[in-house]
């Protein structure tokens, strides 16, 4: 099978195209034939290995792990002799976080790793690159904004993949939700449920008047001192975005900041 590696950091050109055999899948794995696979921002970080301290974790020389892609929707094409909630055929989607990337036209993954269903409505088109930004701004909405219903909470970079994600859970844990993005996704937040939409284009985010109780900057160019302005008195910055400056807040007000990578929860 081919399968996408990447064994020096850079851009693109790094990526090589390569044939490996197709993995077989262990008792408690799924072999996934992988009909879509996503490429998110986060990838083309970890490729790039910028910022240059997150090759601390990935590997200081050279990526430790080769594989690309996190995220795929695929059909299954066997299963070890322990599975019991899939069988051969049934179409599947989900997130594949160690080991082997979903770049590929294979791929083995536990049955207890992120794997679900697909559901019928959506083609594997639209499935493969859902994981990543729900289930990040999930883990940040709910378990460190714990948001409850009628907070106001801002999404900064709300047409991204992160930040869509956000908009629409906010809503569902009845929030009431300003996204901020350029003007040319004005429509498409205010489709996704956003209360109101602010252009970063035209206007000063940080000189506004309003105050929030959430500010979550899905796009990392915000910070807790230039936003807290912003926040009422009990209010949180969060961002899926590492920073020297963040981590530095983040050390000082480890109440008010908060940044995690919740992408490999
Ligand atoms: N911590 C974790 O576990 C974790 C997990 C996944 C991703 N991440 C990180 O989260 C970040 C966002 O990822 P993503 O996949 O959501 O990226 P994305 O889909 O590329 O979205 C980025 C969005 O940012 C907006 N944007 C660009 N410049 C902006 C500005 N100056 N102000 C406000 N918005 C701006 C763009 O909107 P317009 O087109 O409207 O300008 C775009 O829609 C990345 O840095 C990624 O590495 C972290």
């Amino acid at each position: 099978m081919k399968v996408a590696i990447y064994t020096t950091y850079g851009s693109p050109e790094v990526i090589q195209i390569i044939d490996v055999e197709i993995p077989s899948p262990k008792p408690n794995e799924i072999l996934v034939k992988i009909k879509a696979s996503s490429a998110t921002r986060a990838d083309t970080m970890m490729r790039q290995g910028i910022p240059k301290y997150g090759r601390l974790f990935l590997g200081l020389f050279k990526p430790k792990n080769t594989a690309l892609g996190t995220g795929f929707s695929g059909v299954v094409g066997a299963i070890g002799s322990q599975i019991t909630k899939f069988k051969i055929g049934d179409e599947v989607f989900g997130e594949k976080l160690t080991g082997n990337g979903s770049n590929a036209e294979y791929l083995c993954i536990s049955e207890n790793e992120l794997i679900e269903n697909k559901p019928k409505n959506i083609s594997h088109i639209e499935a493969a690159p859902i994981c990543d930004g729900f289930l990040t701004s999930y883990n940040f909405l709910k378990q460190h904004a714990k948001i409850k219903e009628g907070q106001h909470v801002l999404v900064n970079g709300a047409s991204g993949s992160l930040g869509s994600s956000a908009v629409q859970l906010a809503k569902t844990m009845g929030a009431k939700v300003t996204g901020i993005c350029s003007s040319k996704n004005i429509d498409y937040v205010l489709a996704l449920g956003a209360d109101e939409v602010l252009d970063y284009t035209k206007i000063n985010i940080n000189a506004q008047q309003t105050k929030y109780d959430v500010i979550y900057d899905a796009v990392g160019k915000l910070n807790y001192y230039n936003s807290k302005n912003n926040l009422n008195t009990n209010g949180i910055f969060m961002t899926p975005v590492l920073s020297i400056q963040i981590l530095w807040q983040m050390l000082l007000l480890p109440k008010k900041v908060k940044f995690e990578a919740t992408g490999i929860k």
